[in-house]
């Protein structure tokens, strides 16, 4: 990318992309409630009414239904690369120019991911990532980046984060005050040594997944590296579909497995205050069966295996 912006963390960051792309109060936003709430509190924070949307079978926004939920007043797509995967952009790029539309990625979650060769950030007018610590690459603290290749952009994004002062100290807007912090940009610059074999790792973890449980008809596994076809995903999370989920991940913590069900189990459009409307079939059902498997870089393939013999063996019982 021309540009790499840091800032303080992920959801300024979406914010800031937006209100940079020209996004206005009363505008409306096409997000997937398959994502953690901070996409959305972007939306609503930049002025604008975020509008839900279903998730596919690979969990990404479903890019089939995208045109069902434009209006006059749709300003912008912002796609939610989950889980470390894209969207499918090439349906997106076109949905979005033809109908003039802005899209920013929410790629909090995807940094290195890749669709048809291209990484995901670069599609729209800006991409967005997130430095938690839960994050592939992740700081000691909070932190983010947004991404761009649009000279303007980059302008108005360097005046957003820092109070609306320009190269002179003088304030030409009203901004934030969203700097990505010097320490957590010293800790970034190291890690960012290591980020191909952290993913590379991540990738082996999720061959060994696959070749371990892909025969259980109970399951539903995310689409493995051999399928893969037009993307590279980093597998920030490894989450599969499971029959019984509940009752598996309670098995699983018995033998000292740890696992985790997404945004506690509510997707953003199920958070009834924020009064978000939202009948997402397939996310909904998608939602009581997904589980995060255990995936980090240390995790060793003895561990892996574990996991799997005790998945197995909780079906056979
Ligand atoms: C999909 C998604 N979007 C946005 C964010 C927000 O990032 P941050 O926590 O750095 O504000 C996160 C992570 O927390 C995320 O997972």
């Amino acid at each position: 990318m021309k540009y790499a912006i840091g800032v303080a963390n992920g959801t300024d960051a979406i914010v800031i992309a937006l209100r940079a792309a020209g996004v206005m109060p009363g505008d409306e936003v096409i997000f997937c409630t398959h994502t953690y709430v901070a996409t959305a509190a972007a939306i609503h924070f930049a002025g604008a009414i975020p509008i839900a949307i279903d998730c596919a079978r690979d969990h990404m926004m479903d890019v089939n239904q995208v045109e069902a939920k434009i209006t006059s007043k749709t300003k912008a797509i912002l796609p939610t690369q989950l889980n470390g995967r894209s969207c499918d952009m090439e349906a997106l790029v076109k949905i979005a120019k033809k109908h003039n539309l802005v899209i920013v990625e929410d790629a909090a979650q995807a940094l290195g991911a890749t669709f048809k060769g291209a990484h995901v950030g670069s599609f729209g007018k800006a991409g967005t990532i997130s430095f938690y610590p839960a994050k592939t690459l992740g700081c000691f603290g909070d932190g983010g980046a947004i991404l761009t290749n649009d000279d303007e952009m980059y302008e108005q994004m360097m005046l957003l984060r820092d109070h609306g002062r320009n190269a002179d100290g003088l304030v030409v807007t009203w901004g934030y005050n969203s700097r990505l912090d010097n320490l957590q940009a010293a800790i970034l610059d190291f890690r960012l040594g290591q980020y191909n074999d952290i993913v590379k790792r991540r990738r082996e973890i999720a061959d060994l997944y696959h070749q371990k449980l892909s025969s259980l008809s109970e399951l539903l596994l995310p689409i493995s590296t051999q399928d893969e076809k037009d993307r590279r995903d980093i597998f920030q999370n490894y989450e599969i579909e499971a029959d019984r989920r509940n009752e598996l991940q309670a098995y699983l913590k018995e033998n000292g497995i740890g696992t985790i069900v997404q945004w506690a189990g509510t997707l953003v459009h199920q958070f009834r205050d924020l009064k978000i409307e939202g009948n997402l079939p397939y996310s909904e059902n998608m939602i009581s069966r997904s589980l995060l498997l255990p995936i980090y870089p240390t995790l060793t393939n003895e561990d892996v295996e574990y996991v799997c013999d005790k998945i197995r063996t909780f079906y056979k019982r």
